[in-house]
């Protein structure tokens, strides 16, 4: 059943999250992790998305994500975050040694920084995905789909308003510290599920 369950939630994982609109400091394309200006220099304009003027943080690390993002951009992410330090501890341990770094929260927890990338590699040289990646529309990942999609068309008729009600995204993101596609990154921590 666990490994069921993994499947299915990366499977939703990619339901499009709502785009954040803060009108705050933000680079090329109206996003702040691009901080590269058309010169190549960094744009500290952005950082203060996030940063303060001496480079300390406003709030927890999360809470600079959260700003933007809600608590809950896609399924996984709050249940994650609310996982138990020494849980994370215990699953990390048996990681395959080598990997690039998956920094925890203060609490030694996971936040979505433990996943993402949220810099510029130009900031601290972290490498983007090459691509994204989204779930085939055929096989599980399809049913999966086409099963969400039909609950939620349900709920709004069930409240007299048609669909739809939501949509899937159409592009994978590159902001990920290991790729999600054949379960790297996922496998990191539950790797025991093999
Ligand atoms: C979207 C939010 C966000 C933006 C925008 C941002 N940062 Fe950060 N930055 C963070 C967070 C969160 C941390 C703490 C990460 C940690 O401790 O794991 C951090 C940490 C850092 C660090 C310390 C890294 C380390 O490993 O100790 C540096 C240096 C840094 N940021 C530089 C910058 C610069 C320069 C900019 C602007 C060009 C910038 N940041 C823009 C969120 C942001
Ligand atoms: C000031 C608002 C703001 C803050 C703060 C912010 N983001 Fe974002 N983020 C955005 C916007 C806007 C986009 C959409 C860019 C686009 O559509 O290309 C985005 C996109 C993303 C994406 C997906 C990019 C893609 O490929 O579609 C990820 C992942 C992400 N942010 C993670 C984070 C994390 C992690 C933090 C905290 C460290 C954070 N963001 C803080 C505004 C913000
Ligand atoms: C356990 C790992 C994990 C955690 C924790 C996590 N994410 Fe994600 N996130 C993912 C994966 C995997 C995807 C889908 C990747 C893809 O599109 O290929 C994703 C996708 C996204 C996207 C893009 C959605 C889109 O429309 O394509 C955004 C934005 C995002 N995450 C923000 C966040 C924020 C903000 C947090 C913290 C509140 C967070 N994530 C926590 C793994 C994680
Ligand atoms: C940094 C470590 C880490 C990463 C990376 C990670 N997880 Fe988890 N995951 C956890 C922890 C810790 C829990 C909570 C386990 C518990 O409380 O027993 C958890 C719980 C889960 C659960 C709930 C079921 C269960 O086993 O309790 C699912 C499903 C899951 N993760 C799927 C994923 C998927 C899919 C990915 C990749 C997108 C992923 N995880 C990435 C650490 C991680």
């Amino acid at each position: 059943m666990r490994r069921l369950a993994a499947i299915l939630l990366g499977a939703s994982l990619a339901v499009a999250a709502g785009r954040p609109g803060a009108a705050l400091a933000s680079g090329p394309g109206g996003s702040p992790h691009l901080m590269t200006k058309p010169d190549g220099s960094l744009d500290k304009k952005v950082c203060e998305a996030c940063h303060t003027a001496d480079m300390g943080l406003v709030g927890k690390k999360a809470d600079s994500c959260i700003l933007c993002h809600g608590a809950s951009p896609h399924s996984g992410a709050m249940e994650h975050m609310q996982a138990n330090p020494a849980k994370v501890a215990d699953l990390l341990s048996t990681r395959p040694k080598g990997g690039p770094a998956l920094p925890l929260a203060e609490n030694g927890g996971i936040w979505c920084g433990t996943c993402h990338i949220f810099h510029d590699p130009k900031v601290l040289g972290e490498k983007w995905l090459e691509h994204g990646w989204v779930p085939p529309d055929s096989g599980l990942s399809g049913v999966v789909r086409e099963g969400v999609v039909r609950r939620w068309d349900a709920i709004l008729a069930a409240r007299g308003a048609k669909g739809p009600a939501g949509s899937w995204a159409t592009k994978g993101t590159r902001q990920l510290r290991m790729p999600y596609e054949g379960g790297v990154l996922c496998l990191q921590c539950h790797g025991a599920l093999r």
